[in-house]
């Protein structure tokens, strides 16, 4: 998050302390490179200071949308034979989208013979669609503790978004598992994979299997990546050490990163961080990526968190060039390192609101470590929070982040996440 973005150029590292001339340089090197990169990514990638938004950002549903387009032609393609019923079923239920421009080519036509039956879309399917196109911040269960029951809506996006079936999951466990035990003597790796999870429970192999949408060979590689365990443990070991809640306890209490208490209308979790304040001497880089892990790894027990995922929102008012200037590359690295292809989670989106100017440098210059993926989920608001505010319900927003809900408590979130007990982890 905040690191993300902080990567100045080595020049730029020494920058806060630049006299007036330095400043001036500055300035024209970033407009200069700002031409150079619009030049190159076209509108696609255009990040304009002070303005809104950059990147041709797909709306999160959009995979989900492309399914129901396919089933839409499905249906229709079904109802040629008779004349139209007045509006029944699938089409009334859901409100045409602009993204599902009725021509756009057949690319995945499902052959009828999948799974043996043709593909019937159920009243209840078309009732829980039209729901998950509507769905508010109440439709969904707590963010902390387990999930009781999984909404029904959110068991469609499973099956719409992952390809989640009960016969699925069973299977795809199974399988995981088959192929832990079978690669667990081609290297180091693949035997920290086996020593890790051999014997874990279902529940945890069918986090990665979600995070990777059921396929199964990459729910293995995340795995081999993943965070807390396997490659990372071993390659950064710092963070690691005495890793327990107590030891992060005091960070999120801080608010490094900060939790919201609800989800948002898509039933994801929203971390928080709000630069302002934060002091990197005090509470370092690592001390809120060990937060990070702690809060990512408890909060993903909850399945309701593994289906919709996470999103992050980045409060950048009054980011100075110091706090820029005292993250090291090796820790952005490790940042990115963790948002991408480490963690059995689904991050979803990053929003950026008030960054100062200078802003569009840093990002830019931090891009290169992102992948596309992950670019393509941030949306870059500067001051203009129209879209944010369409994203996020104000109503659950704490003030600081230009919300109507009381400043963020860290303390009263700490003790949701960890209860009063010091429990090790
Ligand atoms: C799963 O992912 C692997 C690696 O990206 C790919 O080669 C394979 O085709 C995928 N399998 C399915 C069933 O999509």
């Amino acid at each position: 998050m905040a690191y993300l973005v902080s990567l100045f150029p080595p020049a730029m590292v020494s920058s806060n302390r630049m006299g007036p001339i330095g400043t001036l340089l500055f300035g024209v090197l970033t407009a200069v490179e700002l031409i150079i990169i619009s030049g190159v990514h076209g509108l696609a990638g255009l990040v304009v200071p002070g303005s809104q938004a950059l990147t041709t950002t797909p709306h999160p549903r959009d995979s989900a949308l492309l399914r129901l387009g396919d089933l839409r032609r499905g249906v229709s393609w079904k109802h040629r034979a008779r004349p139209s019923p007045p509006c029944s079923g699938f089409f009334c239920s859901v409100h045409p989208s602009p993204s599902l421009a009725p021509s756009r080519p057949t690319q995945h036509p499902e052959p009828p013979t999948k799974t043996g039956t043709f593909r019937m879309v159920s009243e209840e399917e078309q009732a829980l669609r039209a729901k998950l196109e509507h769905l508010t911040v109440k439709d969904h269960g707590p963010v902390f503790g387990p999930c009781a029951k999984l909404p029904d809506h959110t068991v469609q996006k499973a099956k719409d978004e992952l390809d989640e079936t009960d016969e699925k999951r069973v299977s795809s466990v199974k399988e995981l598992r088959a192929m832990v035990k079978e690669k667990s003597d081609i290297d180091a790796l693949t035997k920290g994979v086996q020593v890790t999870f051999g014997d874990k429970p279902d529940s945890l192999l069918l986090r990665f299997i979600r995070a990777r949408k059921y396929n199964v060979t990459r729910s293995y590689e995340l795995m081999k990546g993943e965070f807390p365990y396997v490659r990372f443990r071993q390659q950064y070991p710092e963070l690691f050490e005495n890793l327990t809640p107590e030891a992060v306890r005091s960070t999120i209490e801080a608010g490094y990163p900060g939790i919201l208490p609800t989800r948002d209308k898509h039933g994801r979790v929203v971390l928080l961080f709000n630069i302002e304040n934060w002091d990197y001497e005090e509470i370092t880089f690592d001390e809120i990526l060990r937060a990070y892990c702690v809060i990512l790894e408890k909060l993903l027990e909850n399945e309701e968190t593994q289906i919709n995922g996470f999103c992050i929102i980045e409060n950048f008012k009054g980011f100075s060039m110091q706090q820029a200037s005292g993250i090291k590359p090796t820790e952005l690295k490790k940042m990115v390192d963790m948002l991408q292809d480490s963690f059995p989670a689904r991050f979803k989106a990053v929003h950026f609101i008030h960054q100062p100017w200078y802003f569009t440098t840093t990002f830019n210059t931090a891009k290169p470590l992102m992948k596309s993926k992950l670019l393509d989920r941030i949306s870059i608001h500067g001051e203009e929070l129209e879209n944010y505010f369409k994203e996020f319900d104000a109503n659950i927003l704490p003030a600081e982040f230009e919300g109507k809900a009381p400043s963020y408590d860290g303390k009263a979130v700490a003790l949701k996440l960890f209860g009063s007990e010091d429990t090790a982890l």
